[in-house]
C-alpha cells in the first residue's frame, strides 16, 4: 500500500493539521519504461505554501484532495527503464507519498550519486537543493568576490544557513539576520558569520544594519522580503546587488504583502535587483555540488538539519517550518527500515 498525504483544505495563515488528509491507495504494476521508488527523504521547503493557495504563481495551485508536491530523494526498487537500476536513487518534484512510480522520459527525475561518506539527508538540505540554491543564487545572481559585504535573511534556515557559510569560505564579510537570540549564536557561533541581528530585538532595524555594517552591504540576499527587505535598501553600497532568493514573510498572508517604501533606493545606489528559480540554471548544478560536497566533507560547512521521522508526521514538520521556529533544512525520513511494499 502507498500511503500519500493529500489537501483537505485550503489553509488561511499558517496552515493547521485539518488542512491535510492522509490517504492509502494500494501500489499499481509498472509499465514499460516505468520505475518504482521508494522514497527515503523529503525536502520541506516553504515555496509549498504558495502551491496551497488557489492563485497563480510560478508553481500550479494544488486542488482539493491533490498530492501535496514536495523534492524527494528515493531508492529505486523496480525498473523498467535502462536509465535506472535498483539501487539507485532519484531525486525529483513529487509529493508527500511513500512510493512513487515514474517514468523518467517525460518527468525531470535525477539519478544522483550518492557518496556513501555523505549522510542521505544532506542531499535533500546543504547538498541538495537549498545548498545548491544560495550557491547559485550569490554566484551567479549576486555576483559574489571576495572581500565583499554580505546580508544573509533568514540566515539560520535552510538556504541562509548554508549561504551565509557559502560567503564567508568564498573570503567574505558575513552578516547574519535572524529572529532569535538562539538563532543569532548559532551562526556567529557554528557557522562562523561575522555578526547576527535579531531583528525582533530591534526597534530601529535600518540603524541595527547600518552599525553591522558601517560602510554598507555589496550583497543582500534575500528569502525573507517584507519589513527586512524594506531596511536593507538604504544600507546597499553603490551598485551594490540584492539577490531576490524568497518573499517567506507574506507566504502565510499573500493577499496583504507588507508594503516596501524604499524602491526609491534602487535609483540613488544604482542597485541591481535580480529574482531566480535555481532550478533553471541547472548548468551549475555539477559544479555547485563538487564544491558544497568537498566543504562538507572536509568539515568546513555544516549541513545543519531538523528531521521528523515518518509520513503521518509531515504535516507538523511543514507547520513549524512555516511557524518560523526551525533552524536549518527541515526534513522528513521515511521508510528507514526494509522496503515494506
Ligand atoms: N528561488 C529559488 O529557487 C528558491 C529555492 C529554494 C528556496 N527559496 C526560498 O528561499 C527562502 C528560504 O527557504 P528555506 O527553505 O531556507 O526556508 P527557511 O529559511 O528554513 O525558512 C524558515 C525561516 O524563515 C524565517 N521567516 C521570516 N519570516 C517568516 C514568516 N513570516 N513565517 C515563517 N518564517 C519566516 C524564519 O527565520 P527567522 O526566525 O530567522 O525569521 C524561519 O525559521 C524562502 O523564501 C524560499 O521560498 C527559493
Amino acid at each position: 500500500m502507498n500511503r500519500q498525504i493529500v489537501l483537505a483544505s485550503r489553509p488561511t495563515g499558517v496552515p493547521t493539521p485539518a488542512n491535510f488528509r492522509l490517504i492509502e491507495s494500494p501500489v499499481r504494476e509498472l509499465e514499460e519504461g516505468e520505475i518504482l521508488i521508494e522514497n527515503k527523504v523529503f525536502a520541506i521547503d516553504p515555496a509549498i505554501r504558495g502551491m496551497l493557495d488557489d492563485r497563480e504563481s510560478y508553481l500550479p495551485a494544488v486542488a482539493i484532495g491533490g498530492l501535496i508536491p514536495t523534492m524527494v530523494l528515493g531508492r529505486v526498487i523496480q525498473s523498467r527503464n535502462p536509465a535506472f537500476k535498483e539501487g539507485d536513487y532519484g531525486r525529483g518534484f513529487v509529493g508527500w507519498e511513500e512510493y512513487s512510480i515514474l517514468n523518467p522520459a517525460n518527468f525531470a527525475i535525477e539519478n544522483v550519486h550518492v557518496d556513501p561518506a555523505v549522510p542521505l539527508t544532506a542531499y535533500m538540505g546543504a547538498l541538495g537543493w537549498s545548498g545548491i540554491t544560495a550557491y547559485i543564487g550569490l554566484k551567479r545572481i549576486g555576483e559574489m568576490k571576495a572581500g565583499d559585504t554580505v546580508v544573509m535573511s533568514a540566515a539560520a534556515g535552510a538556504v541562509g544557513s548554508v549561504g551565509g557559510q557559502i560567503a564567508r569560505l568564498s573570503g567574505c564579510r558575513t552578516v547574519g539576520l535572524v529572529g532569535s537570540p538562539e538563532k543569532a549564536g548559532l551562526i556567529t557561533g557554528t557557522f562562523g558569520l561575522d555578526a547576527a541581528i535579531n531583528y525582533r530585538a530591534e526597534e530601529d532595524l535600518a540603524a541595527a544594519i547600518k552599525r553591522a555594517c558601517p560602510d554598507g552591504a555589496d550583497l543582500y540576499f534575500d528569502n525573507v522580503g517584507g519589513k527586512i527587505l524594506d531596511s536593507m535598501l538604504p544600507q546597499m553600497r553603490d551598485f551594490g546587488r540584492i539577490v531576490v532568493c524568497g518573499m517567506i514573510a507574506n507566504y502565510n498572508d499573500q493577499d496583504n504583502p507588507v508594503p516596501i517604501l524604499n524602491l526609491w533606493q534602487l535609483l540613488v545606489h544604482r542597485i541591481t535587483m535580480r529574482g531566480f528559480l535555481a532550478y533553471e540554471h541547472q548548468d551549475m548544478l555539477a559544479e555547485a555540488e563538487a564544491q558544497l560536497g568537498a566543504w562538507i566533507k572536509s568539515g568546513e560547512l555544516i549541513a545543519l538539519e531538523n528531521v521528523t521521522t515518518g509520513i503521518e508526521n509531515t504535516p507538523e514538520a511543514f507547520i513549524r517550518l512555516m511557524s518560523g521556529t526551525t533552524t536549518g533544512k527541515t526534513i522528513v525520513r521515511l521508510n528507514d527500515g526494509v522496503t515494506t511494499l
